[in-house]
């Protein structure tokens, strides 16, 4: 353990006496009543929270668990949360900063929020015939656009579901058809570091052939040349400009879904979350307000992109539904260059400040200096998600950018969880660099063995959350199966099925936990969570390979690349390995994206399989390291090839 993370902070005086949670006695507080009335403390925030049409009658039903209801009975339209419920007070307050790769910006306040989300939703309504249920795929920039997107199928009870739009036309084909989505909401494209790149054309590419999309929607950023289907693509900006700025909300049922998001599993097959109404949109709203404590003039800002889960819960629902100013940015953090995040904090006056751990250690890279040339006294609070932070980046975070003023909190959930779950609080707890601290009240998490039993300070153990909470997934798209075999499935607690987060999690004296990574076959690259199993099924189509295994490896940069050990269909074609790895690398740009590039690719005669086959996939994860390999290699199928595979990753090639 390095001195910094022995250290530990404690928060500054004059913010915890301000803050929600101000101290660790309230947080017991908390944490006990959740303990001892469960039901009692949820119901409580479900009233103080929620604007209800309909009062529910249950808190939480687990009759059919793990299939769970949460304010069963109740109504309300989270568009209406995060918006109307704000134009009594708050109609003047700007609700969305954006700001452009280019510099241009946009203040669009609560009132001008509500009519653009309205018209919107009419125009989905009217010009599209989107009823509530349907799915919407949503393919976007972070342009406000895909805000009012989001917010718009909301109001009417339509499913979005966005695919980042990072990924390929193959990987948004499969999740458009897996949700059978019958209209795509685009971009003509976007600006990133000072050129325009183009959407549409995955899009086109994502429809070729059968497709149950019947319709586009082209939002009109850049202006580029585009090609147009005519009877399926719409101009966004021609259609909207006649409909009404009202719109009635759509009563929804609290376990109405709102929207799904694919994220990777073990298998090749992405699982489409899916999130309801009522649990997840109070728990984005209660963790903003707890975990980031932003106060009414506060600014607040998420780096994150709409197309993954921080982006939904921390950049649009979360701060619009408790009435926060949120800021949207299109560019990247390092252009035009490495001081342009703190030129936006000083002029913006940033009050929070949320990253990925990968963009911290760039900026730490590239401009560990240039912090000191801005005003960043506005900030109090700095957070991290996604990934495991190491203690140089985190000092760094801390010192140069905070000025060793502001709490960082390492907040640590998942797509399926919908908020946070184990942070530290900025006003009471006192933090441990790259520690996510302890539950958050309300969550009960704990590090524990197969059958649920607590595990002892500095044991490695599972992290489950041993109790429903009312932003947990609530189904796998289309496949309750998967659902409860993924997350239920591994762990139980006294006799009955817990969820599993898929993390290693391990208690320290004090009761502090410190996540230390996927127990699965799921790697998290620059904070971008990928199963081994979906590039492994996107290399194998390429024609010259046999067969492969995938692996995470430490990345200096990127918390972890990625590590492929690929056996060719022919051994002889060692002349044109090169190629041969271009050709791979292309295969996983067509299917997956460019973030799911090959790091490394070694090939290698054959793979560490046991006699019944399976691929012993520490052997390789140690070799990757670049570490001797000390596991037992007795049980396979020919224990030679561990030394073969070891000199070939010495070499490069096999
Ligand atoms: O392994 C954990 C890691 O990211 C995974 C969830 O990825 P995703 O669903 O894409 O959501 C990312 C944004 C919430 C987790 O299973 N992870 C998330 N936060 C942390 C983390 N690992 C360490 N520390 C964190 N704070």
């Amino acid at each position: 353990m390095s001195e910094t993370q022995k250290s530990i902070y404690y928060p500054n005086k004059a913010f915890a006496k301000e803050a929600r949670i101000k101290n660790m006695c309230e947080y017991h507080e908390l944490q006990n009543w959740a303990h001892e009335d469960y039901e009692g403390f949820w119901d409580h925030y479900a009233k103080e929270k929620i604007n209800w049409i309909e009062p529910y009658h249950t808190v939480l039903d687990e009759s059919k668990a793990p299939f769970v209801k949460w304010f069963d009975g109740g109504r309300l339209n989270v568009s209406v949360q995060c918006i109307d419920r704000h134009l009594v007070d708050k109609k003047n307050k700007v609700a969305i900063i954006f700001e452009g790769d280019n510099g241009d910006q946009q203040m669009i306040t609560y009132l001008s929020l509500s009519q653009k989300v309205n018209r919107f939703a009419n125009m989905l309504r009217n010009q599209f015939g989107v009823k509530k249920g349907d799915r919407v795929v949503i393919y976007m920039p972070m342009i406000p656009e895909a805000a009012y997107a989001m917010l718009a199928c909301a109001r009417i009870g339509a499913i979005h579901s966005i695919v980042f739009g990072g990924f390929s036309a193959e990987a948004l084909r499969d999740r458009i058809e897996d949700a059978q989505a019958e209209l795509v909401i685009t971009a003509d494209g976007a600006y990133r570091k000072g050129k325009p790149y183009l959407l549409k054309n995955v899009v086109d590419e994502a429809l070729c052939g059968s497709t149950p999309v019947k319709k586009v929607c082209v939002i009109e950023r850049n202006h580029e040349e585009i090609s147009w289907v005519s009877g399926r693509d719409y101009s966004y900006n021609e259609l909207v400009a006649n409909e009404s700025s009202e719109c009635e909300a759509e009563s929804m049922e609290s376990e109405d879904p709102l929207f799904l998001l694919y994220t990777s599993g073990s298998t090749g097959k992405p699982k489409g979350v899916q999130h309801n109404c009522a649990g997840y949109i109070l728990w984005a709203q209660m963790t903003m307000e707890w975990v980031f404590d932003v106060k009414a003039d506060d600014t607040y800002w998420c780096t994150a992109d709409v197309g993954w889960i921080t982006g939904h819960t921390y950049i649009v629902y979360g701060p619009l539904a408790m009435g926060a100013t949120t800021v949207m940015f299109e560019g990247v953090p390092t252009y035009p260059d490495a001081g342009r995040c703190w030129k936006m904090v000083e002029e913006h006056k940033i009050n929070q400040f949320y990253t990925a751990p990968t963009a911290i250690r760039v900026l730490h890279k590239t401009g560990e200096h240039e912090p000191a040339k801005y005003d960043l006294s506005s900030l109090k609070v700095l957070g991290t998600v996604g990934e495991p932070i190491d203690p140089p980046a985190w000092k760094w975070y801390y010192e140069a950018v905070g000025g060793s003023n502001c709490a960082i909190v390492d907040t640590y959930w998942q797509t399926e969880t919908g908020g946070h779950v184990v942070s530290p609080l900025p006003g009471a707890t006192p933090i441990k660099p790259a520690c996510a601290t302890f539950p958050l009240p309300g969550i009960m998490a704990e590090v524990v063995d197969e059958e649920g039993n607590k595990k002892e300070a500095g044991e490695q153990g599972l992290l489950c959350i041993t109790r429903p909470w009312p932003s947990q997934i609530r189904n796998v798209w289309g496949d309750e199966e998967r659902y409860v075999k993924s997350y239920f499935g591994d762990v139980t607690k006294n006799g009955k099925p817990v969820y599993f987060s898929g993390d290693g999690a391990i208690y320290d004296e004090e009761g502090y936990i410190t996540i230390t990574g996927r127990t699965d076959d799921v790697i998290n690259v620059s904070g971008h969570r990928m199963g081994t199993a979906e590039i492994e099924a996107a290399i194998k189509k390429s024609s010259d390979v046999a067969e492969v295994a995938v692996v995470g490896k430490p990345h200096e940069i990127k918390g972890e690349g990625i590590f492929a050990y690929v056996v060719l269909k022919n051994e002889e074609n060692l002349g044109e390995l090169i190629e041969t790895m271009k050709a791979i690398n292309n295969v996983i740009k067509h299917e997956i994206g460019n973030i799911a590039l090959c790091d490394d690719i070694v090939f290698v005669p054959g793979l560490p399989k046991t006699r019944s086959g399976k691929v012993m996939r520490r052997i390789l994860r140690t070799i990757a390291k670049g570490e001797a390999v000390t596991q037992d290699t007795s049980t396979l199928e020919d224990p030679a090839v561990v030394a073969q595979i070891e000199s070939c990753v010495k070499n490069g090639v096999c």
